[in-house]
């Protein structure tokens, strides 16, 4: 093989793994069809969420229906979060997992009007989640 054909190879090779890359990145940052932006979600929907929630259980006088809204809303997300293609890798899949899970496990908390265990399963929920994945996903 002579070499400008090797110099071909190795473009082709180059401009592939560019674009693998690039697909990795894209699907952190947005969905493969839709268009809310990961920005947009966490700024719009799950922050303000776990806000509303915090807010909620630390009122004088609990307000179980606004802890039960954002426990569900929350619980959807983990299942947005693995949509669409945006899932990027195994952290993104363990910790959306785990906000399906622990935001249902809050839920039930709520239900049962247990103020001690709803706050214990929002530590968790937040131990699990946003603690598992910021610090891999966030501001890279
Ligand atoms: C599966 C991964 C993942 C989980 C779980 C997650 N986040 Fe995020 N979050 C991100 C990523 C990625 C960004 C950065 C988005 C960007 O700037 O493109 C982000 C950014 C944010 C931001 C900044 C938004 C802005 O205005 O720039 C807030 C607020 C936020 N997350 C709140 C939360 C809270 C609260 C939780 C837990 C209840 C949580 N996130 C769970 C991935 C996650």
């Amino acid at each position: 093989m002579n070499r400008s054909k090797w110099l071909g190879i190795v473009t082709v090779a180059c401009m592939a793994a560019w674009f693998v890359a690039g697909e990795a990145r894209a699907q952190k940052t947005k969905g493969k069809t839709r268009p809310l932006t990961t920005k947009q979600m966490m700024k719009g929907w799950t922050g303000p969420a776990n806000t509303e929630l915090k807010k909620a259980l630390e009122a004088e006088s609990v307000d179980w229906d606004a802890v039960k809204l954002q426990a569900a809303l929350l619980n959807e997300q983990g299942y947005v979060l693995m949509d669409d293609g945006r899932c990027p890798d195994e952290i993104w899949a363990k910790s959306s997992k785990a906000l399906q899970t622990t935001a249902a496990v809050l839920l039930e908390k709520a239900e049962a009007k247990d103020l001690e265990g709803s706050k214990a399963a929002h530590a968790n929920l937040i131990a699990q989640t946003c603690r598992v994945c910021h610090p891999v996903h966030k501001g890279k």
